[in-house]
């Protein structure tokens, strides 16, 4: 039977409810096509608003301040600061638009299409198995989000393409996610791995690759494929060189050696701050692109690690 009539939606009900641990996304209306959300995000967690995946589609999206402070960081770097009251729409983008919450934010959001459900489903399913790998190897607990975070500054800082700095962004937040397949006596082992466990662990690179290749409007497999190669081929799973590995990947490896080294390990403690910056700027031109080393020395310098 067709929905019709009005509806009144009670203060804090809603429809259906997509979460993330520092974005909420709640259905609140939809008909037509037609969606209206609000969407909670954390402060300093940067996200985009990508082009339409789909040649023919014309969607509007719209998005009205309800709370907290927002900056647009435009392509040229400059920041556009956004406040309560303040709005803003895409349509037909061509390319990504990326905003940084100053502070935690509250929006409301319209889109002229279905959206929420594309969003959710494929989305959700690598939110719970990220979430389970935290249970199951407690010393990546907040790593993927802080890969996902630092590699995001490191593709703004270099000013790279808003595809690019989209593509990290989800990349780098489920880049281990196929780590769900290590056995526990792998990922908690105190001493170190054989050459059998090692090849294991070498294989979680091409399962979170086949595993994000259910989102359904981004294409990341390839940039999480590559997310342990290293520029002088020294990596895995291929042994890719320089710029034949994709520059999502090049950023993610800097991002994920600095966060791995920051904390502890079951087979070491984490890695004065200090030492680790000595190694990744030893490791410039060999293991990690000098562009993204040059780039993650300028955010220290800025104090935005
Ligand atoms: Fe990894």
């Amino acid at each position: 039977m067709k929905n019709s009539g009005l509806f009144i939606v009670e203060s804090g009900s809603y429809k259906d409810k997509f979460t993330l641990s520092s974005n909420e996304l709640k259905l609140l209306a939809s008909a037509d096509g037609v969606e209206i959300m609000t969407q909670t995000i954390s402060e300093g967690v940067i996200f985009d608003v990508a082009p339409s995946s789909d040649d023919e589609s014309s969607m509007m999206e719209f998005f009205y301040l309800l709370e907290g402070e927002i900056e647009y960081i435009r392509s040229d770097n400059e920041r556009v600061e956004m406040n309560v009251g303040d709005c803003f729409y895409a349509h037909n983008l061509n390319e990504c638009c990326v905003f940084n919450p100053i502070t935690d934010i509250k929006i409301l959001y319209v889109a002229t299409q279905p959206i929420f459900h594309e969003l959710g489903e494929s989305m959700r399913e690598l939110h719970k198995l990220n979430y389970e790998l935290q249970f199951k190897d407690q010393y990546t607990q907040g790593h993927s989000e802080r890969v996902r975070e630092l590699s995001l500054n490191l593709a703004v800082e270099m000013g790279l393409n808003r595809d690019v700095i989209a593509n990290v962004a989800l990349a780098g937040l489920f880049h281990d996610v196929g780590k769900i397949e290590i056995p526990s006596r792998i990922l908690k082992k105190s001493s170190r791995l054989d050459d059998e466990e090692y090849e294991i662990v070498k294989r979680h690179s091409m399962t979170s690759s086949e595993l994000v290749k259910n989102i359904n409007y981004m294409d990341i497999s390839h940039i999480v494929a590559q997310h342990h190669e290293r520029f002088d081929g020294s990596g895995y799973p291929t042994g890719m060189v320089g710029k034949n590995i994709c520059m999502e990947s090049r950023i993610i490896a800097v991002a994920d050696t600095y966060d791995a080294m920051m904390t502890d390990r079951p087979y070491r403690s984490k890695i004065e701050k200090v030492k680790v910056i000595t190694e990744i700027n030893e490791l410039s031109g060999t293991k990690y692109d000098p562009k993204v080393v040059d780039a993650f020395n300028r955010l220290l310098i800025r104090d935005k690690l």
